[in-house]
């Protein structure tokens, strides 16, 4: 079959959706591929790099619409697109069927099949070499930093030079999904104090991890939608977070915000008033410019100052990066290609049976088939038992063990104390003594290490090895036994005396050793 390359017609798109190392890999499937001229000339890839690895390039899109089995686009097509599109022909490509039912009917009219690259069932882990949004979303982000950076007059790393004391700058992020994430990740990684808030407080962990500090609001509500996407929040909620973001905005040098619930316009986080609280020359990034934004005074595609502020609304951030998004977005398609062929031969088959596939397409043969049924996912494994983990953090059964009922608790001290009485009544004096202390020993021990987080086990045992080298203990008495009350002490014979030395020596590689141990293993905890 052939794949057809179109030239992207929306305005200000450089995006490609095929490049030439991707065309090899295409080929290699048994494709033929045909790259209208001038397709990856915004991307930086010329007609003849596409030549020098096989593919054909054809004058006009006319002349791909006409030959192609199979295209591939980024944007979803006009108009004009959709007209030239071959009865029973296969179209792969940003649809957002949604949000456009028009152009869904459109498609359908012309019977032909499409493969929504947005409709992709991203909880599947095997969609992940395909998800497109992904790859995209972390460019955007990348770019959103970039972008603050050229328009905010300052360093974004803390400087201590000749001429004075820079601090580092503050960035603020609203919304730590895919986008949000790589935001953080590249503003930490330029040195600036970076703190974030989301509404699924499940993403705290990824925050930290990437360099940030989550900011959470201070209101208890659950702010997942679902799927790993967002659910519009209570009013409640929304007062108190709008209380945080202002605080925020007062403190931050730089916003940015990315926070989107699917098919929902974007959420308005950053008020006008939050705005003019801003300190001049501060940036505000809003990656939710195409869906209205999440800033009050964001003008979509364009960046505005005002109050002193700069905010950037860019909509086509992924563009601005037009090879890289390229590369990522037709590995994307190669990777969607490779499960429609799996047979190598060039053919594709567009296999509903198949949970992503069936997810992917959106019109099969004419036919609308969006949305899709709900996917059938493994049950989640059922949560622990509410009480296990306050009761385990509060006790700190760090040891991993279920913490013991208070009535099994009654019966273990009620057996103990009847053993006791029993070993009191019959057994000598100095043995009860030694007993004591043994129960003791046994029972400080168990609260001790019980309450040693799973972590640090192995620098806690070879810290116990340490201390309790109790034979030390045992092979100093033989070496310099205690004195009578006269004075003389009770030597040993020469070979106890030898064991005891060589016995004293081995514990010492115990102690010594235990210790190094711990110290290494405490070394991997600091930072
Ligand atoms: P998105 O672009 O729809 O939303 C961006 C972020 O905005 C989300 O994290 C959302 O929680 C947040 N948000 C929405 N309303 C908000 C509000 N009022 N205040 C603050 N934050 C708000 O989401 P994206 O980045 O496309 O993906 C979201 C999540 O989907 C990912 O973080 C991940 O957990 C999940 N995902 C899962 C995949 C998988 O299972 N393989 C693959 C890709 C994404």
């Amino acid at each position: 079959m052939l794949i057809g390359v179109p030239l992207e017609t929306a305005p200000g798109e450089k995006r490609v959706a095929t490049v030439p190392e991707v065309v090899e890999k295409l080929v290699k499937l048994g494709f033929t591929v045909a790259v209208q001229s001038g397709a990856g000339d915004a991307a930086h890839f010329a007609d003849d790099t596409y030549r020098a690895v096989g593919a054909e390039v054809l004058p006009t899109a006319a002349d791909l619409f006409a030959r192609a089995d199979i295209i591939f686009k980024v944007r979803a097509p006009s108009m004009d697109e959709v007209a030239q599109l071959r009865e029973g022909s296969t179209l792969i490509g940003f649809i957002w069927p949604a949000q456009n039912p028009e152009l869904m009917q459109q498609l359908a009219a012309r019977k032909v099949t499409v493969l929504a690259i947005d409709s992709l069932p991203r909880q599947l882990s095997r969609a992940q070499k395909m998800d497109a949004l992904t790859s995209m979303a972390g460019i955007s982000g990348y770019r959103a930093v970039i972008e603050a950076a050229n328009a905010f007059g300052r360093f974004f790393n803390g400087q201590i030079t000749a001429a004075g004391k820079i601090p580092p700058a503050k960035v603020f992020i609203a919304g730590a999904g895919v986008a949000g994430l790589a935001a953080i990740g590249t503003a930490a990684n330029l040195g600036a104090i970076v703190r974030a808030n989301d509404t699924r407080a499940e993403v705290a962990d990824q925050v930290v991890s990437l360099g940030g500090e989550f900011v959470k609001v201070d209101y208890e509500e659950e702010g997942s939608g679902g799927g790993g996407y967002a659910k519009v929040m209570s009013e409640g909620f929304q007062q108190a977070q709008r209380a945080m973001y202002a605080k925020q905005a007062r403190e931050a040098d730089i916003i940015i915000t990315t926070a989107l619930i699917p098919g929902k316009p974007a959420p308005k986080l950053i008020t006008a008033e939050m705005v003019k609280s801003m300190k001049p020359g501060s940036v505000i990034v809003d990656m939710a410019g195409e869906q209205g934004g999440n800033c009050e005074l964001t003008v979509p595609g364009e960046a505005v100052v005002r109050h002193g502020v700069t905010i950037i609304g860019y909509t086509d951030l992924v563009s601005r990066l037009a090879k890289q998004a390229s590369t990522l977005y037709s590995t994307n398609l190669w990777r969607v290609t490779e499960e429609l062929c799996k047979t190598k031969d060039g053919v594709i088959n567009v296999n509903m049976e198949d949970d992503a596939i069936r997810g992917l397409t959106v019109i099969k043969d004419g036919n609308i088939t969006w949305p899709p049924p709900p996917l059938k996912l493994p049950p989640a494994p059922a949560p622990k038992p509410a009480a296990a983990a306050p009761a385990a953090k509060s006790h700190g059964h760090g040891g991993g063990g279920e913490p013991m009922s208070a009535k099994s608790l009654a019966t273990v001290f009620g057996v103990g104390a009847l053993a006791f009485a029993l070993v009191g009544m019959y057994a000598p004096a100095s043995f009860l003594a030694h007993f004591t202390v043994f129960v003791l020993a046994c029972f400080i021990g168990y609260m001790v290490v019980w309450n040693v987080t799973p972590s640090l086990h192995t620098p806690l045992m070879s810290v116990t090895n340490a201390i309790s080298s109790i034979i030390a203990i045992g092979a100093l008495v033989q070496v310099a036994p205690p004195l009578d009350a006269a004075g003389a002490a009770d030597r040993p014979n020469t070979l106890i005396l030898g064991l005891a030395v060589f016995a004293l020596a081995l514990t010492a590689v115990n102690m010594f050793g235990g210790f190094a141990v711990t110290r290494r293993m405490l070394a991997m905890f600091r930072k």
